[in-house]
């Protein structure tokens, strides 16, 4: 059955259709009001849907999130991460053969032009690795200018590969270049998260060699980390994507949303909040802070999810792994703390506030010893298979147009210009 919207006003009355839930804002237009044709005003995209999309689904209210209708959990248990990229790219899981060659395609394009390592090290040595690594990512549309042939569908899965190759190697490198060590360059030997671990941590004196444990932990986060539909980054990749750019200028600006404290930052304040802490026996004062409104309880809370965040379910399961491998990370006792307290009080309870991704994940991070800045770049480098895949779809959706959203104008209007000799 059909559905309608009636739009009355006292002059006439309007019937929208509604398809899949949404009504198209251009029906609108044929509403009229003092200020013209109808439109709608919604600051942060709260309630309108930029696109049509298959791959990412969640559903906020009841804590699921499924890519190409695979549940998180199901992945995070059994797939490796570029077996997820495979699925967020193509649709489907690769089959054995699928996967070989996909694995394969893709380590082989992990080295990165020795003008891009030259770039990384011209940064000044406290440069913020996310800085560098939207620099490495924009530059390598000026190494691969197929990359400019949008509509080629060869050239767009060729640099596609490329870049899911390169990104892990110029992370790695991102944060090599700010302590002060060599460049450690891919080995074919060791699978993609493996590789990325050497890369960052390898010696010159000691070959490294990650725990599994460790880098399975890396792997469910990368899992976990891959894709989330239309969030503030994807949308940039996807509205610099919608003026005809190619992959390394999309993903670029996708990188400098992701840099943004409320996008990809929140982690680091969690880490900062439970030092702030410092003991169990302070969290009920911490608590009640939160409560009289003095602080924001950090890692809890999302825009979408209203129930517990299922990538959190997981990544608190990962905890355990990677503490057994480094020891438990001192600050632990105190999420867990703060976590059974905040489930229990009506204040969150009635606001539905449970634990987003970022409440376990720094801690994670730092119990492998990253520093705080390397936090938002260990998120980047999985989103890009997200982000490609959003890329993709974009570019090849015909319902998409340039982004460019309208303004409700709120300045002067036809003022006459005075000279300057007869201003003030
Ligand atoms: C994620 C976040 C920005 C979502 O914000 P939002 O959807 O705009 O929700 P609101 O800010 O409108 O919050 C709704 C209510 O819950 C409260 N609230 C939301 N998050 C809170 C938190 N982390 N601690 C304490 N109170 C919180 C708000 O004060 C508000 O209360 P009120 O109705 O009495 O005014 C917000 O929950 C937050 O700041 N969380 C902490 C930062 C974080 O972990 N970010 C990572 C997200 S993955």
């Amino acid at each position: 059955m059909s559905e309608n919207l009636q739009v009355r006003t006292p002059e006439a009355s309007f019937e929208l259709p509604i398809t899949d839930g949404t009504i198209r804002a251009t029906d609108l237009k044929q509403v009229p009001t003092q200020r013209g044709p109808l439109a709608t005003y919604d600051p942060g995209f709260m309630n309108t849907a930029s696109c049509r999309s298959a791959i990412t689904y969640i559903n906020g209210d009841a804590g699921i999130l499924e890519y190409r209708g695979y549940p998180v959990n199901q992945l995070a248990a059994g797939a490796s991460h570029l077996e997820v990229a495979y699925l967020l790219l193509y649709g489907e899981l690769p089959t054995p053969d699928q996967l070989a060659s996909w694995e394969k395609q893709i380590n082989t394009h992990r080295l990165v032009h020795e003008n891009v390592r030259e770039l990384i090290d011209a940064f000044r040595y406290d440069a913020h690795p996310m800085a560098k690594l939207m620099a490495g990512v924009a530059s390598m549309q000026t190494f691969y200018p197929s990359s400019r042939r949008i509509d080629d569908p060869e050239a767009r899965e060729m640099n596609i590969i490329r870049l899911l190759g390169k990104i892990p190697t110029m992370a790695a490198w991102a944060y090599r270049h700010s302590i002060g060590r060599h460049f450690v360059y891919p080995n074919d030997e060791l699978g993609y998260v493996n590789n990325f671990l050497a890369m960052l941590f390898q010696s010159q004196q000691r070959v490294y060699r990650a725990d599994p444990r460790v880098s399975r932990a890396l792997e469910v986060l990368f899992i976990l980390h891959a894709d989330h539909e239309q969030n503030c980054s994807t949308n940039a990749v996807r509205s610099v994507a919608s003026a005809g750019n190619d992959l390394f200028t999309s993903v670029g600006a996708g990188i400098g949303a992701l840099f943004g404290p409320l996008h990809g930052g929140a982690n680091e304040a969690v880490l900062g909040m439970l030092r702030e802490i410092g003991t169990i026996d302070r969290v009920p004062d911490f608590i009640a802070g939160v409560k009289e409104g003095r602080a924001r309880l950090m890692g809890f809370g999302h825009r979408v999810y209203k129930n517990y965040d299922p990538r959190a379910k997981i990544i608190k399961r990962s905890c355990d792994d990677v503490f057994e491998v480094t020891g438990v990370n001192p600050l632990l006792s105190i999420a867990l703390e703060l976590e059974k307290i905040a489930l229990e009080d009506e204040y969150f309870v009635s606001r539905r506030l449970y634990p987003n991704v970022d409440f376990y994940s720094g801690l994670i991070y730092e119990a492998l010893r990253f520093p705080p800045e390397m936090f938002t770049v260990l998120f980047a480098v999985p989103r890009t298979a997200g982000w490609c895949a959003q890329w993709l779809e974009n570019m090849t959706d015909p319902d998409q147009k340039i982004m460019r959203p309208k303004q409700i104008y709120t300045g002067y209007r036809e003022r006459t210009f005075v000279p300057q000799d007869q201003r003030g």
